[in-house]
């Protein structure tokens, strides 16, 4: 079958590791016990995949190794099912013992005709959502959901600044916060991206660094050192700053003084669990919230959504089409 593959990284050109192959299909057969094979009719890409190339989680002995995280398909018996793409945290496939992973870090990920999971992993894909938009959820809509309502506990009317408004994740925490009737605050370096996000539910929209009309009840971070001061000085005292990501690397300084004078939490978020998946595809079908698609293309293609992702220009999700 044709998959997306990391057949080597490189830190500087995460591009040129990525090769379109034919790999072995997944042998049900073979199968541990509890696993199922699904016939991916859309995947997402994330950020996730350009850190897998660049070698980020992704050692050398693990190559070459299918890469995405993120599927909507069908099951054998017909089940249309979203894929949660974190193994190994409950157990259920793998046994007790083993360390969580997502999917394209110890097994094959998502980028293919078909990917086999633990079946525990498989959630109802509700009719309502198209296999498209239904793939957009697993990474960077499920990591905005747990940062926004399950780490930092927001309230309809809480004040919340979501940096780089572009991105997978920040686009979806941009849409949910004002679908759950947050006043949300975004910042982007593109003034397109600034509009879009207003049209997407934004109540203000800045140039990064600059100052809000209001302090922030929380901040979700996943751009890293190019925000973080930002962060730090836009949240209330006593309020929260969610961390999921780092894109632009490690801060430096923490502005550690300022975090404790003024008794803000940093809570870091990892992905989101089952139940969590489950709630947001409850939430999208009672309010009608749909993922932002930046791009779609088929498999065969799926090298020029990941050049999309790497330039950095999209707004909301790249996706890969099946069949
Ligand atoms: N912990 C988890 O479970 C988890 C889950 C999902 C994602 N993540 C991490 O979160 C990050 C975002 O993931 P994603 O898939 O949403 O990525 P993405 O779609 O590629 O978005 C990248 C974002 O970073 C911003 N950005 C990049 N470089 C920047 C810079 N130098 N200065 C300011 N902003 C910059 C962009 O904002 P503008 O262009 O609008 O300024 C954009 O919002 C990644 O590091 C990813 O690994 C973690």
């Amino acid at each position: 079958m044709l998959a997306a593959v990391a057949a080597r990284t490189s830190q500087d050109d995460p591009l040129s590791g990525l090769e379109m192959r034919r790999v072995d299909r997944p042998d049900a057969a073979a199968l541990p016990p509890h696993w199922s094979v699904v016939d991916v009719r859309a995947a997402s890409l994330n950020h996730h995949d350009l850190w897998s190339l660049r070698g980020v989680g992704l050692p050398d002995e693990a190559l070459p190794m299918v890469l995405g995280c993120d599927a909507a398909g069908v099951t054998a018996d017909g089940r249309e099912v979203v894929v949660h793409a974190v193994v190994g945290a409950t157990g259920h496939g793998v046994g007790p013992g083993e360390r969580r992973s997502l999917l394209s870090e110890r097994y094959p990920g998502t980028l293919a005709e078909q990917v086999a999971v633990p079946t525990w992993n498989l959630v109802p894909k509700p009719a309502e959502l198209s296999f498209e938009e239904a793939a957009c959820l697993p990474t960077a809509w499920l990591t905005a959901y747990r940062m926004l309502f399950t780490s930092a506990r927001l309230a309809p009317g809480d004040r919340v600044l979501v940096q780089g408004a572009g991105g997978g994740v920040a686009s979806a925490a941009v849409q949910l916060g004002a679908a759950a009737g947050l006043e949300v605050a975004v910042t982007s370096r593109d003034a397109g991206k600034r509009e879009r996000a207003l049209t997407m539910g934004a109540a203000v929209a800045v140039e990064p660094g600059a100052r809000l009309p209001f302090r922030a009840d929380a901040v979700l971070e996943t751009v890293g050192a190019a925000t973080w001061s930002h962060s730090v000085r836009s949240v209330r005292p006593g309020g929260t700053i969610v961390v999921a990501g780092a894109t632009s690397g490690d801060p430096a300084p923490m502005e550690l003084t300022r975090i404790f004078f003024t008794e803000i939490s940093v809570l870091g978020a990892t992905m989101g669990d089952k139940e969590d998946l489950e709630a947001l595809l409850r939430m999208l079908v009672r309010t009608g919230v749909r993922p932002t698609v930046d791009t779609s293309v088929p498999l065969e293609r799926a090298p020029d959504g990941f050049a999309r992702l790497a330039s950095g220009e999209q707004v909301g999700k790249v996706v890969v089409t099946v069949g």
